[in-house]
């Protein structure tokens, strides 16, 4: 019978001379310091991440401070049940449920992703607080949570295909056009006293009846969060300075360009600003036209 080494093998390539470098913090050590308050490095957490969605962190996954400033403003409100609008590998949901006693739903349309977040919920003991659901927006009750959350979920869409995450789900302007309008209609339908929270805008229209009750400039962009406080919505909107991008279209000689939020094409008016240190942090819009004329 063979015996297994007593001693331990040493990395036998680069990369897992990087891995083992890379993951010089346990998950325990890790969830310990978050929830002592302390400074965790991105790094550390990233670490448990397979290499390709390491690589993405940066641009796909929400910071360390930025998701404990999440859980932080929720937990202050009394929200309870949190859904994480494309949830990736589970990074926000499994930060912010280890320092607070939120608990999360991800829905996550890839599925690779949906098993990477399992496994690390798996390794940060916090199954108990996070689930994970493949899907898109018509696998779940949104009226069932009183916080959403987005980091520019559908933004993707209007990538070039060098910056997409991979060539898992098909990508498009027409799929960012509806996921936009179909979760701008779900927000004029959540419960009074909802919250929805952004971070670089959520790329649609927040209607007027919430209200932009936090705000945040972070070193990686704006955290925002709006409260829903009236039931009527008039036809009014916020528009989330950071959701404004232009985007090209037309020919090359007759090129237009286009605010991304599908029904504020050209019929845009600000109406209102809110500031905080000067800053423009988002414009109230109205909507003159049907959205179905504006594309
Ligand atoms: C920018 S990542 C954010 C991940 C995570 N919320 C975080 O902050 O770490 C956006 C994620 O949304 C997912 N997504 C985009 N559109 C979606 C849709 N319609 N339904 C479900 N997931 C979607 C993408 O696959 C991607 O993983």
């Amino acid at each position: 019978m063979s015996q297994s080494p007593s001693h331990r093998v040493p990395p036998t390539s680069l990369e897992q001379c990087r891995e083992v470098f890379q993951r010089s913090r346990r998950p325990e050590e890790i969830s310990d310091a978050l929830r002592r308050g302390e400074l965790v490095d991105d790094q550390d957490f990233d670490a448990y991440l397979p290499q390709l969605l390491r690589f993405a962190s940066r641009q796909y996954w929400t910071p360390i401070p930025v998701a404990t400033l999440v859980a932080g403003w929720l937990a202050e409100t009394g929200a309870r049940r949190v859904l994480d609008v494309g949830s990736g590998c589970g990074k926000l949901c499994i930060i912010a449920a280890l320092v607070s006693d939120l608990s999360f739903l991800g829905l996550e349309q890839r599925p690779h992703l949906v098993r990477v977040a399992r496994k690390l919920a798996s390794r940060f003991a916090i199954e108990h607080q996070v689930t994970f659901r493949h899907g898109t927006l018509n696998d779940v009750h949104f009226e069932e949570f009183d916080a959403l959350y987005f980091y520019n979920s559908f933004a993707e869409n209007l990538f070039t295909d060098d910056e997409h995450l991979d060539t898992t789900v098909s990508l498009s302007v027409e799929r960012f056009h509806d996921d936009i309008l179909r979760m701008e209609a779900i927000l004029t339908r959540m419960p009074l006293g909802s919250r929805v929270v952004t971070y670089h805008g959520f790329g649609g229209l927040i209607p007027d009846s919430y209200d932009l009750t936090r705000s945040a400039r972070t070193r990686t962009g704006t955290l925002r969060m709006w409260t829903k406080s009236r039931m009527e919505n008039s036809n009014q909107y916020w528009l989330e300075n950071e959701g404004i991008t232009y985007f090209r279209h037309g020919h090359a000689d007759d090129e237009l360009w286009q605010v991304k939020a599908p029904n504020v094409v050209a019929t845009r008016t600000p109406k209102e600003l809110v500031r905080d240190d000067g800053g423009v942090l988002a414009e109230k819009v109205e909507l003159l036209s049907d959205p179905d004329d504006a594309w």
